[in-house]
């Protein structure tokens, strides 16, 4: 399994894992190509040629953003999305971010769970912050240079 970044010839891919993740938003195909062109930053986890999973992130101030993020179903815990986790915290230092950033659907166990065993804590709710179906969002947050080095 290796990480490279989003290309125009991973969106196909990308979309299937992302509609059989219904806890992540919903993006269109040209939001993805946005991320191969580098208008946002992206990367996908790959074996021998298969899209197993991907991350979108940008710089906010001086902190980055994770925006959308998801493995597929059927290649879970098996440590991609820690990699891919790596990976943009990684970028993170490289462009001197204080602290990664991201929102997750209350319901989100898993996902909650993931995060807050690699250094983030929950610092916030948004009300009604999702639609379809309407859920608040949780707000979570990691200090870079101190998130775990998340290899458990
Ligand atoms: C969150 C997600 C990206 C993690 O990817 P992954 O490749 O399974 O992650 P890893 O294998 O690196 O780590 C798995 C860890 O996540 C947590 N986890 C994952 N699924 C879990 C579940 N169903 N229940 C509890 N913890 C879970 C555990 O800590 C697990 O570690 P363990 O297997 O040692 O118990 C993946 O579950 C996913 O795509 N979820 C749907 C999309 C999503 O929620 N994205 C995040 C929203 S921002």
């Amino acid at each position: 399994m290796n990480t490279r970044p989003i290309e125009s010839r991973d969106v196909e891919s990308i979309l299937e894992i992302q509609s059989s993740s219904p806890e992540v938003a919903q993006w269109t195909a040209s939001d993805y190509q946005r991320a191969a062109r580098g208008e946002m930053t992206g990367w996908v986890a790959a074996d021998e040629g298969r899209i197993l999973g991907f991350m979108v992130a940008r710089r906010t101030a001086g902190d980055i953003e994770i925006l959308n993020f998801a493995v597929n179903p059927a290649a879970r815990r098996r440590g991609i999305g820690n990699t891919l986790l790596r990976v943009a915290l990684d970028w993170g230092a490289e462009v001197n971010a204080e602290r990664a950033l991201l929102e997750v659907r209350a319901s989100n166990f898993a996902a909650l769970h993931f995060y807050e065993r690699r250094g983030f804590r929950v610092v916030g709710r948004r009300p009604r912050y999702y639609v379809a179906p309407i859920e608040d969002a949780l707000l979570l947050t990691a200090e870079i240079g101190r998130a775990p080095a998340v290899s458990l």
